[in-house]
């Protein structure tokens, strides 16, 4: 079994690169699928989820080469399957995407309800409602079924801002007839980059990162090569684990714009932050001052962001309120900090955070992807060893994530067996 062993205390110094964005890697990979062509993707970042959507395009028939560590070529020409394999859809959330992609293109998609981190219920009733105004049929039994003689342009309107309704609504209608409009959407960075990709491949999509997207249907995508956007969640993890160290920390490789929320917090609590062009410096001034956040669709605070804010948290002067208001349940590491001494009562969306003066190593779990970061930043922090099981979660999302925290001075390593 594979245990993250951290003996906490250490100041954190140095500079981190960031991957490339997982989120938008995951719908990218799937978006090739309407291309008629070769993609290349750079920037792609190392971690499971890619292999998973890799493997399951693979099984389909798409040809998929690293050209190397960070490099994919995709060519779904001889793509010969719609239906995706059930065992590996479950795998990841993202795999709800081929729905979009494979609709768009072969207007026939079968895809088992997507697996991922449990934060209570997920349905994807806002991406069928958005496949069935473009006019096709779709049915959920377990596995989803989709499919349409023609897809047509239309309005739709999204009564929840979802990420993953508005790519794979997206996705579904670059290769419509005619015009579609999709209101209410969400305006995430990754939803820019996908956007980007598919208009670099040839698509004419206008409005990504504002509250509605205007797509005019065309014929066919080309390939071409595109580089995905830096990953906002890793970079803001390095920052909190700076803060949380009284480390500096220049994190590398990003757009200091998509930080936004997450730096005017950090200064809120004491960080010092400095902005500069592809780079966000943070230096943790050895004070954490309590304060209150709530997630919110983007620009608002990103709900993949509140464990380690709450770890952080959990050693702050003063009580600190979090409400979670993206998911319904996404305090379940809240009792895995508490075996490390942290004191926090959670009511429904909100958790109540009296700072402690030190948490304590102990044995924890990563309960999901957000929820193990959380857990390295607390062991980061603590007095004494923490071991932290379950890392199949935390390498769903996070590259080599032991290794870049002992370049930074960490002392911490990942245990087999
Ligand atoms: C994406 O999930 C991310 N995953 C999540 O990141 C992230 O937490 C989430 O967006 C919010 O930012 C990927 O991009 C692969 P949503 P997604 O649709 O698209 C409700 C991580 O740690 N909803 O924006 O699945 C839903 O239940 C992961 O990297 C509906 O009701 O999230 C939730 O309450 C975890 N009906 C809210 O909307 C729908 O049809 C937002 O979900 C769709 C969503």
């Amino acid at each position: 079994m594979e245990k993250i062993v951290v003996q906490g205390g250490k100041r954190l110094q140095g500079e981190v690169s960031i991957s490339g964005a997982k989120n938008a890697a995951v719908a990218i990979i799937p978006a090739a699928i309407l291309v008629d062509g070769v993609c290349v993707i750079e920037n792609v970042p190392n971690i499971r989820d890619v292999h998973v959507i890799v493997g399951i395009m693979e099984h389909m028939g798409a040809k998929i080469e690293f050209l190397d560590k960070y490099t994919l070529r995709i060519d779904c020409s001889c793509m010969d399957k719609q239906t995706a394999p059930q065992e590996m859809v479950r795998k990841m959330r993202a795999s709800y995407y081929l729905l979009g992609a494979l609709l768009g293109r072969f207007h026939r998609a079968e895809v088992a309800m997507p697996g991922g981190c449990n934060f209570g219920s997920r349905p994807i009733d806002q991406h069928i409602k958005g496949f069935k105004a473009l006019g096709a049929k779709v049915f959920c039994e377990g596995v989803v079924k989709a499919a349409a003689d023609e897809l047509n342009g239309t309005s739709i309107y999204l009564d929840i801002v979802s990420v993953g309704a508005t790519i794979n609504v997206m996705l579904a209608a670059v290769l419509a007839k005619g015009r579609t409009t999709i209101e209410n959407v969400a305006k995430e960075p990754h939803i820019v980059d996908v956007a980007n990709f598919l208009n670099a491949m040839g698509a004419d999509i206008k409005g990504a990162g504002t509250d509605v997207i205007r797509i005019r249907g065309v014929e066919r995508l080309k390939g071409g090569t595109y580089s995905i956007i830096p990953d906002q969640i890793e970079a803001g993890t390095f920052m909190i684990a700076a803060a949380a160290t009284g480390g500096d920390i220049l994190v590398k490789n990003i757009i200091p714009k998509h930080m936004e929320s997450v730096s005017a917090k950090l200064i809120e609590i004491g960080a010092q932050v400095e902005e500069l062009d592809d780079a966000i410096r943070v230096l943790g001034t050895g004070k954490i001052k309590n304060a209150n956040v709530k997630t919110l669709p983007y620009p608002g605070f990103p709900t993949d962001m509140q464990p380690q804010m709450v770890s952080l948290l959990s050693v702050a002067s003063g009580t600190s309120i979090v409400t979670e208001s993206v998911w319904d349940s996404r305090f379940q590491y809240v009792d895995e900090l508490r075996r490390m001494g942290a004191d926090i009562r959670v009511d429904g969306k909100t958790a109540v955070i009296n700072g402690v003066e030190r948490l304590e190593g102990a044995a924890v779990s990563a309960t999901d992807l957000r929820g193990g970061a959380g857990m390295v930043i607390a062991g980061l922090m603590a007095q004494g060893t923490t071991e932290i099981y379950e890392l199949q979660h935390i390498d769903r999302g996070y590259e080599k994530m032991e290794e870049k925290f002992q370049a930074l001075g960490a002392d911490i390593r990942r245990v087999i067996g």
